[in-house]
């Protein structure tokens, strides 16, 4: 994606807006039900701001670890992978990144171990609500912040956020977690935790749906989640493997028809979305190919396409420009 000028058509300025907006995120949080192309449209958005200028990690914490076959690299294996031209991606077991909330606060290295490999510990890790959540945002505040000297420089990390109902409480784990310590050097952590991921200016957050009953229901559901409990509001809403419009007024037999059906429900969905969503929305086609960079790449060449104009303008005009 080149620099564009406003002066371009109004899906130009549209889109300028959308990756500016997301562009000046610390953090991205891709959230929405299992299954529905999350970690796609991370990978996808990854490429897009990576080729705006901005440094960006895909983080993925998911143990299935799945982005690198998408991107053709090798897997990361805990390091971070150069995919392209400021894109990089980084997976993490979420036990790993516990482990480090251990070590900050442990200096001796003898104690770290056994700490770790104690039953109480791993039983703590698998069952201290927020624990796991509040280790997740805090490697990503490390990873902005330069704390690791030997990765590359990163300016955004997009965080492909682990199955359903994640998203909500990624923002807001950190706090809970603050709010049950109370004080000492871990309230300290979860603490400036919080202040990040909690700040809309600093961590954003993508809602990714199919146009179907369920996924939207939750993706709503998700957003005035988000809005009564924290200070966030989605920055874009992608919705993603619709159909496309099926030939109308010909018998074509039963694949025909399903593809009518189903196409139907993608409109019905829509149009509720329309009536219920405010802000960017992004619309993605279903396409007849495997998960893999071919797959990434044919969605990020109709990714512009897909804004729909509606709801950016809505959401650039509430930003005030
Ligand atoms: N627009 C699309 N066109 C074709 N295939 C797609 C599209 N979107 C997603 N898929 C396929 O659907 C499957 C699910 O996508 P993806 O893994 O990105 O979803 P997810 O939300 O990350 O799932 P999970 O919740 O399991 O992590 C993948 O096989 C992916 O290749
Ligand atoms: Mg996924």
């Amino acid at each position: 994606m080149a620099v564009q000028t406003s002066e371009d058509t109004p899906r130009d300025a549209a889109l300028e807006h959308l990756d500016a907006d997301l562009g000046s995120r610390r953090l991205i949080v891709v959230t929405g039900k299992g299954g529905v192309g999350k970690t796609l449209v991370a990978a996808v958005l990854g490429r897009r701001l990576a080729a705006a200028g901005r440094r960006t990690l895909l983080l993925e914490v998911d143990r299935r670890e799945n982005l690198h076959q998408l991107l053709a690299v090798p897997p990361s294996g805990g390091e971070v992978v150069a995919v392209e031209e400021g894109l990089y991606l980084q997976h993490l077991k979420p036990s790993r990144v516990v482990d480090w909330v251990v070590e900050k606060k442990i200096k001796l290295r003898p104690l770290i171990k056994r700490v770790q490999n104690s039953p109480v510990y791993q039983r703590f890790v698998e069952g201290a609500p927020g624990l796991t959540e509040l280790a997740i945002v805090g490697h990503a505040l490390r990873m902005v912040r330069g704390d690791f000297p030997k990765t590359p420089k990163i300016d955004t990390v997009i965080l492909d956020a682990p199955a359903t109902g994640h998203g909500l409480s990624l923002l807001r784990a950190p706090q809970l977690v603050a709010e049950a310590i109370g004080s000492g050097p871990f309230f300290d952590l979860a603490q400036e935790v919080a202040v990040f991921v909690e700040n809309p200016t600093e961590t954003g957050v993508v809602i990714v749906t199919l146009a179907e009953e369920m996924p939207v229901q939750e993706a709503i559901e998700l957003r005035q989640g988000l809005e009564e409990q924290s200070a966030h509001r989605p920055q874009l809403l992608v919705v993603n493997g619709l159909y496309p419009p099926a030939p109308e007024g010909r018998a074509g037999g039963e694949l025909e028809d399903l593809w009518r059906h189903r196409r139907k429900i993608n409109e019905r969905e829509l149009e509720r979305l329309e009536a219920n969503w405010s802000g960017a929305r992004v619309h993605l086609p279903l396409l007849a190919m495997d998960e893999g960079r071919q797959l990434v790449q044919a969605l990020s060449e109709v990714f512009a396409d897909g804004l729909e104009m509606d709801g950016s303008e809505h959401q650039a005009m509430e930003d005030g420009r």
